[in-house]
């Protein structure tokens, strides 16, 4: 069965939120979700490492500090050069998500951060794929898809609110179905790789 990782770290409980929509996306996908939740000061990734080694794609879920991915997130990224070096993600597909206080709240940086991190590692990004859900009257609407407009990764935003309050219908949404375009490019993936390819495909 496709197994999709999902590695995340949440300080106030909105970035877990969307790993759990993720999920459901991914199973509903018909794949398996790997939960795999970051906790503060863990140094220890090793069991990530393994679940991680057992899956065809990851998706990456940090909330926005500072404009960038929490310090939670950086230390697991920091952690990952054990596996840099061997290659072991290469190939593997990528995709993240983040949520922040504000509409934009820098969290592009925190996608693109992301998004570097799966080229270091020699990962291939599968981006939203969804067309911007807000470029008209309704723009105060909060339950529509990809209201944020974001392509390279899923964004939402939660205000300071309770995550029973926010993230919003329409963001959890976008990361539903992001979850589910993983699983779905997984499996094709995960296909295509069964079938053999004429031997100049194989060279590099
Ligand atoms: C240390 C810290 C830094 C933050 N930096 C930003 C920021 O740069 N931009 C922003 O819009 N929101 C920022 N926020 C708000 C969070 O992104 C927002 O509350 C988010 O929902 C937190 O997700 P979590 O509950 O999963 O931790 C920051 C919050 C904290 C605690």
């Amino acid at each position: 069965m496709t197994q999709i990782a999902i590695v995340y770290h949440s300080g106030f409980g909105h970035t877990d939120v969307l790993a759990a929509d993720v999920a459901r996306g991914v199973e509903e996908a018909g794949a398996h979700p790997a939960l795999l939740r970051i906790e503060a000061g863990q140094t220890d990734f090793d069991a990530f490492f393994a679940a991680i080694a057992e899956s065809d794609a990851i998706i990456f879920g940090s909330p926005t500090y500072m404009g960038n991915v929490s310090a939670p997130m950086k230390a697991f990224m920091d952690a990952s050069a054990a596996v840099y070096f061997t290659r072991q993600w290469k190939d593997k597909l990528g995709a993240a998500f983040t949520v922040s206080g504000s509409p934009s709240g820098d969290k592009l940086n925190t996608l693109t951060s992301l998004a570097i991190f799966a080229a270091q590692h020699g990962m291939l990004w599968i981006s939203t794929g969804q067309n911007p859900g807000n470029n008209d009257d309704t723009s105060a609407a909060t339950d529509i898809e990809n209201r944020l407009g974001s392509f390279i990764g899923a964004m939402a935003q939660a205000a300071n609110d309770s995550p029973e309050v926010t993230p919003k219908a329409g963001d959890r949404a976008t990361a539903r179905s992001l979850g589910a375009r993983v699983a779905r490019a997984a499996a094709r993936w995960r296909r295509g790789a069964d079938a053999p390819l004429p031997e100049a495909a194989l060279v590099g």
